[in-house]
């Protein structure tokens, strides 16, 4: 599966010549100004919480492109009113896309809205298909729920956070892939803001010493997973 970083915890997978964009955050993030939010292509976008590094450029891109929104019921709401169009969800469901299966799953964060309105809760993505299925955690805690995520699905990668403060550092998301029971994971939610700015060969080096494959993809670069 093809996974293209658009920085912070912008990134894109492609699954049967679909493009799921997940947390567009383009506008305003300081390291992604060479990105264009205009060039983000989008079948649908999956929005973790409504935190504004996760939706600042969501209503854009869904009324440009048309895709359909796949967000918590809050910010599902708060998007639709903005003229996307969306898919409410919630905990434990999500849309079978024909193409692949969405879950949101639990994330332990908070989910208020740029304007202050209510959120609803933070999640995290479980997308499991014919050819590839992959856990993107969102915003969180380490939490024991990840060990259901590893029973759901033999995970081919996994994006967590590993930028500390906010949520997970590195030494968690370390935990995390192991309770997900995936050796392949892809950084995001680091570098951003001073205090999210970690160590790169720290990071490869700790993952690598637990048996684990740690990716840092440049802004804008691709990987195959
Ligand atoms: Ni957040
Ligand atoms: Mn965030």
């Amino acid at each position: 599966m093809n996974v293209t970083y658009f920085g912070h915890a912008c990134f894109a997978a492609e699954i049967g010549g679909r493009t799921l964009l997940f947390d567009p955050f383009v506008t305003g993030n300081p390291l992604a100004s060479a990105i264009k939010v205009e060039d983000l292509k989008a079948d649908y976008i999956l929005i973790s919480h409504g935190h504004g590094d996760h939706v600042a450029d969501a209503a854009a891109v869904a009324q440009r492109t048309g895709a359909t929104v796949i967000a918590p019921y809050e910010v599902a709401q708060w998007l639709g009113k903005q003229g996307a169009k969306t898919h409410p969800i919630n905990h434990g469901g999500g849309p079978d896309l024909g193409f692949c299966r969405v879950r949101l799953v639990p994330a332990i964060h908070s989910s208020s809205l740029p304007d202050g309105s209510y959120g609803g809760n933070p999640g995290g993505f479980v997308i499991t298909s014919a050819e590839d299925n992959f856990y993107y955690s969102g915003d969180t805690a380490l939490t024991r729920e990840m060990e259901l995520i590893g029973e759901y699905a033999r995970l081919n990668f996994a994006v967590l956070c590993i930028g500390g403060n906010f949520t997970m550092d590195v030494d968690d998301a370390v935990k995390a892939a192991a309770m997900v029971k995936c050796d392949n994971v892809l950084g995001v939610h680091y570098d951003t803001f001073p205090p999210i700015k970690i160590d790169h060969e720290e990071a490869i080096r700790k993952f690598s010493a637990a048996g684990k494959r740690l990716h840092l993809l440049k802004i804008g670069a691709s990987h195959k997973f």
